[in-house]
């Protein structure tokens, strides 16, 4: 039995070990075992396909595999078997990359052959990450006879082979393009340009943009596409530093936003933003859907914070597919529309007005997989507070200061005995009092859109599944709308 039969029978007879209600609702969850990025997220015959990284042996990381799930519209997932393993001479894992149909009907995949070899007289450790292909129908891939198609010595000498990785591929007119992660030795992470006429035979292009010591030492999982007219990079850049709320502490993600020179394939950089506040958010990936709508999807989780309860048998999972907008040159989010059709049990209130120092509740208004959304109209007040998962011993807050125009996120009473990174502000439209919270809760998941997804942040809450209430707190008095639904997948 080759690496590829053996992942995919170990995942049938272990996933029965896992009580399918202690999985998310409607989130991508791990089969078994370890999941981190978001591969491959893409169309495939009227299908979406999202691969991930995946090491199905243990809930830490380990020798990457390529995982499978597919959908209809991006709520509802299928599970499929592992799609690849890391079973040639090249490779000691099969790292991050994307995906794409090719007009033959085939399924094409390009990854990072990540290859770990112990120099035998020395016992030195030698890393080098090379991009490879594979071709399938949609379950099944068989990898390219002459992998790796990109190897690190074409890029400038100023760039490292050891970090050399995640390519994110795309056709057009003239041919593949592809944009992949390198390391210069001067300017740190770096988003590199390739170009292919038949998708086997890669050649260096152009380097995009770089760090240069401000976002980070190295850049992972790009992405190109443009949106609302402007054309927009997104990384996730490792070991970075906060600079006032903006780009917190380590692994991080940023989006870059500029004009793209087609001709001289170069970008002219304009500004650089977050795009995520979250605790637990990292390496996202988008694609296009038929009628035209951008959709990301991120890593729930993050490699700073590791919150995984130690007798689950899976640890990972997906945020929820995002459609993105450019408004006033910021990247909007918000849940892909597609999730009205999974709602269950509207509960709506308007005009409820919250009191000074008292926990409003709302009849109805509980619950721990949810959609909901509280709209502040008006009120005389400083703070207001929405609490999540809430009982006499636990709760994870929201709150809104209106002096200061920040939204915090805290989960220090979520019910972790470690310590962890709990909380995180980031600043909001300054509305008069007014602001817009939507709220997607899913077991052991917030995600939060400000202001119609102006800002998104994404955490985890492991606090017992039993605790559900919600309640409302201001140190004034304000006026609010809230609509909440269930949501249910059958
Ligand atoms: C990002 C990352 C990628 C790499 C993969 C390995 O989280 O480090 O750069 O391809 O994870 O699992």
């Amino acid at each position: 039995m080759n690496q590829l039969e053996k992942v995919r029978k170990y995942e049938i007879e272990s996933e029965k070990m896992i009580p399918e209600e202690q999985r998310p609702v409607f989130h991508v969850s791990s089969r078994i075992g370890w999941m981190n990025d978001p591969n491959g997220f893409s169309m495939y015959k009227g299908e979406y396909h999202l691969f991930y990284q995946y090491y199905p042996y243990d809930i830490h990381w380990g020798p990457m595999h390529w995982a499978h799930v597919i959908s209809k519209d991006l709520i509802k997932w299928e599970v499929l078997p592992a799609a690849l393993a890391p079973d040639e001479a090249y490779e000691s894992g099969c790292f991050s990359g994307s995906a794409l149909e090719l007009e033959d009907g085939r399924q094409m995949l390009m990854y990072t052959a990540h290859l770990e070899k112990e120099n035998e007289d020395t016992g030195a450790k030698k890393i080098t990450e090379s991009q490879c292909i594979a071709f399938g129908d949609g379950v099944d891939f068989e990898k390219y006879h002459k992998n790796p198609v990109i190897t690190a010595d074409m890029l400038p000498a100023d760039f490292s082979d050891a970090d050399f990785r995640d390519p994110k591929i795309w056709k057009e007119e003239d041919g593949f393009y592809c944009v992949a992660v390198g390391k210069s030795r001067k300017d740190g992470g770096a988003i590199l340009l390739f170009h292919s006429e038949d998708g086997l035979q890669w050649n260096y292009v152009s380097t995009l943009d770089k760090s240069k010591g401000n976002y980070g030492v190295m850049w992972e999982c790009p992405d190109l596409f443009t949106l609302g007219g402007k054309t927009v990079l997104i990384t996730s850049p490792m070991e970075m530093f906060a600079k006032g709320l903006e780009f917190h502490n380590g692994h991080g993600i940023i989006y870059l936003v500029g004009k793209y020179n087609q001709e001289k394939h170069a970008f002219d950089r304009e500004y650089v933003k977050s795009l995520e506040y979250g605790l637990d958010f990292y390496a996202p990936q988008t694609t296009l859907t038929e009628d035209g709508r951008r959709i990301l999807i991120g890593w729930m989780q993050s490699w700073d914070n590791y919150m995984t309860p130690q007798d689950y048998k899976w640890s990972g999972m997906m945020t929820v597919p995002r459609e993105l907008s450019m408004k006033e040159g910021r990247i909007c989010q918000l849940p892909v529309r597609e999730i009205a059709g999974y709602y269950q049990n509207p509960v709506s209130y308007d005009h409820v007005t919250v009191h000074h120092n008292e926990k409003q509740t709302l009849a109805g208004v509980r619950g721990r997989v949810l959609d909901m959304e509280i709209m502040v109209k008006e009120g005389s007040y400083r703070n207001l507070t929405v609490n999540l998962a809430q009982n006499e011993k636990y709760v994870t807050c929201i709150r809104y200061n209106r002096d200061e125009n920040t939204v915090t996120f805290d989960r220090r009473f979520s019910g972790m005995s470690g310590d962890m990174l709990e909380n995180r502000s980031f600043y909001v439209k300054d509305a008069d009092g007014r602001i817009k919270l939507r709220i997607l809760l899913d077991r052991y998941s917030v995600e939060l859109f400000v202001n119609d997804g102006e800002q998104a942040c994404t955490s985890l809450i492991y606090t017992p599944q039993e605790v559900d209430g919600i309640s409302f707190e201001t140190d004034g008095e304000f006026i609010m709308n809230v609509r909440k639904y269930d949501i249910v997948v059958s």
